[in-house]
């Protein structure tokens, strides 16, 4: 399959373990068509201590972290997507995204966009020293480490990679590659 025969360039997600702002993120991603979803493995648990179900728009595909060498990846070298999202980034894979790891789904999917010059867009988790996040049972504090807010800080750097703060942020960048889109294809 070659990069030009892609007739519709899809929107990868990147789903990764963290409970800042996850069902708001699945929230973002049921609006948008031609999607698939990358879920990693601690994805895949907090999904369920959150109660939520991937209810998303027929035709979306979903992968799950199953295979050491992240198989789901090719379609990055064939122009299969157009945009992926990583959305909400544990400090975890931003962390490992930043130092160039890429040993696991998440963290695969965005060293490959960025080897094939897809844009990415990261909602980090750890933006501020102090912030407000949703527990499974509620409202929590949590006070990111230096190291986790470098990481945030690091990410910035990155060739083709927007990093964003706030859902409205999020939702602003995924409505620019839209039309961005919507302009490319007519
Ligand atoms: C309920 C729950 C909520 C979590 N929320 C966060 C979070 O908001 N930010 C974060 O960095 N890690 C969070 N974690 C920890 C990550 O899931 C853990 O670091 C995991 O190893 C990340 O793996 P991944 O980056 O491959 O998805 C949470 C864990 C649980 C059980």
């Amino acid at each position: 399959m070659a990069r030009d025969k892609v007739k519709k360039p899809r929107f990868g997600w990147a789903l990764t373990g963290s409970g800042h702002y996850f069902k708001e993120c699945l929230a973002v991603m049921q609006r948008l068509p031609d999607l698939d979803v990358f879920v990693s493995k601690a994805a895949a648990e907090v999904i369920r201590m959150y109660k939520q179900d991937l209810a998303l728009p027929d035709g979306t595909r979903i992968f799950k972290d199953t295979t050491a060498s992240a198989v789901p990846v090719g379609g990055f070298y064939y122009g299969v997507y157009h945009t992926l999202v990583v959305a909400p980034a544990t400090s975890n894979t931003v962390a490992k995204a930043v130092a160039g790891i890429s040993d696991n789904l998440a963290t695969n999917v965005f060293a490959q966009a960025g080897k094939c010059r897809v844009p990415a867009i990261v909602f980090a988790c750890d933006t501020a020293p102090e912030m407000d996040t949703e527990a499974p049972k509620g409202m929590v504090k949590v006070y990111p480490r230096r190291i986790d807010l470098e990481n945030t800080e690091r990410l910035r750097s990155f060739d083709d990679t927007t990093v964003v703060e706030s859902l409205g942020d999020l939702e602003a960048a995924v409505e620019a590659r839209l039309r961005w889109l919507k302009s490319s294809c007519s």
